[in-house]
């Protein structure tokens, strides 16, 4: 049949998420979800919701919200934007600043997602490569990233789980003439932020996710923020009413719950820690985390025997093809007795 898509359409395959497989008593560590549920006020508010109210469209731009976060990160409801996930967000800030004139710069290995959105504006992508072997962060981004647009920094990193620098993520927002984007999916886990940059750079935005460290990955919230002038501009994109109501009150339940939130969180860095140190011990070589995953290459080199072998036994962990990436299992962390089972099947196939 003629395509009657856009070229750019029909060249891109689209973005392949993570499996999330339908069998019973599966181990799955492979989306990064988080092992425990949210907070109990989380529960009450959905016990006590009147679907009544389901009747009336939700508050489009989430200021109860806003309000919330605003606050947390020392900024005012203007600098904030609420999205279905930050994938949505995502979505909007590629709209507004790529195009086949305006590329993006990424680092590689990064999430895989970039390079999708990017395709689908018809926009170069410009890979600045990690080290091969450690996957720290070259000086020299800035001049590397070229005529970019947008420049996005995910910190910490996926799939690989370290962090650039606070000192060079500064310098980047300084010296690049563009948007830079810090992708803070992740940063629940990890010792510092980057939020105090979206106040000081006119051209910053910081985007987090509700996905992670906040346990609701199925309720799809996620928020940006940055100067005002950026948040009208991408509000301008937004689909009129993103984020549905019961979203906004569930997230709002957990969000002011923080010392739940934290305890989940400091439970999943302990184990995060010892599941290092013990994939270590079997010969893995164990890319230091600053997530709730470690990505960890197999001993023999091969990411994808192993994702095989762990998948016969019912856990999931996720794997990258590539000639880098392909080396290694990116796995997240689940619960003690999930942890157990894996290292288990792992001793099974590489224990001496
Ligand atoms: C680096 C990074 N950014 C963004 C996202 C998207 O998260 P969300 O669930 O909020 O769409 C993910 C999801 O895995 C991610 O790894």
């Amino acid at each position: 049949m003629k395509s009657y898509f856009r070229k750019e359409i029909d060249a891109i395959a689209g973005y392949v998420p993570g499996e999330q497989p339908k069998l019973a008593n599966l181990i799955k560590l492979n989306t990064n979800e988080n092992p425990y549920p949210p907070s109990p006020q989380v529960t009450e508010v959905l016990r006590n919701f009147d679907p009544d109210r389901l009747r009336r469209y939700p508050d489009p731009t989430a200021d109860a919200l806003r309000e919330l976060f605003a606050a947390s990160v020392g900024m005012k409801r203007e600098n904030i934007i609420i999205g279905n996930g930050s994938d949505d967000l995502l979505t909007m800030i590629f709209r507004a600043f790529t195009s086949p004139e305006l590329p993006v710069a990424i680092f590689d290995p990064t999430y895989s997602l970039y390079p999708v959105l990017a395709a689908m504006q018809g926009a170069k992508v410009i890979k600045i490569a990690l080290d091969r072997e450690n996957f720290s962060y070259p000086e020299d981004a800035v001049s590397r990233a070229g005529n970019a647009n947008l420049l996005i920094i995910t910190r910490p990193n996926a799939p690989t789980g370290n962090c650039a620098s606070r000192e060079l993520v500064r310098q980047i927002c300084r010296d690049f003439d563009g948007i830079v984007l810090i992708d803070e999916a992740y940063s629940d886990f990890s010792l510092d932020n980057c939020a105090d940059l979206a106040a000081e750079f006119d051209n910053v935005l910081v985007m987090r996710t509700f996905s992670k460290g906040s346990s609701m990955a199925g309720l799809r919230l996620g928020y940006a923020f940055g100067n005002e002038n950026l948040i009208n501009g991408l509000m301008k994109l937004k689909d009129s009413y993103n984020v549905d109501m019961l979203s906004q009150e569930l997230a709002k339940a957990n969000f002011v719950d923080r010392a739940y939130r934290e305890k989940c969180v400091r439970q999943i860095v302990s184990d995060r820690e010892k599941l290092a140190t013990d994939l270590t011990a079997l010969g893995f070589k164990v890319i230091p985390s600053s997530t709730n995953f470690l990505f960890a290459a197999p001993p023999d080199g091969d990411g994808e025997g192993c994702f095989a072998a762990l998948r016969e036994k019912a856990v999931i962990v996720r794997y990258f093809p590539g000639e880098i990436t392909g080396r290694y299992l990116r796995i997240t962390i689940g619960t003690p007795t999930e942890n157990a089972r894996l290292l288990e099947v792992l001793k099974e196939r590489f224990a001496k």
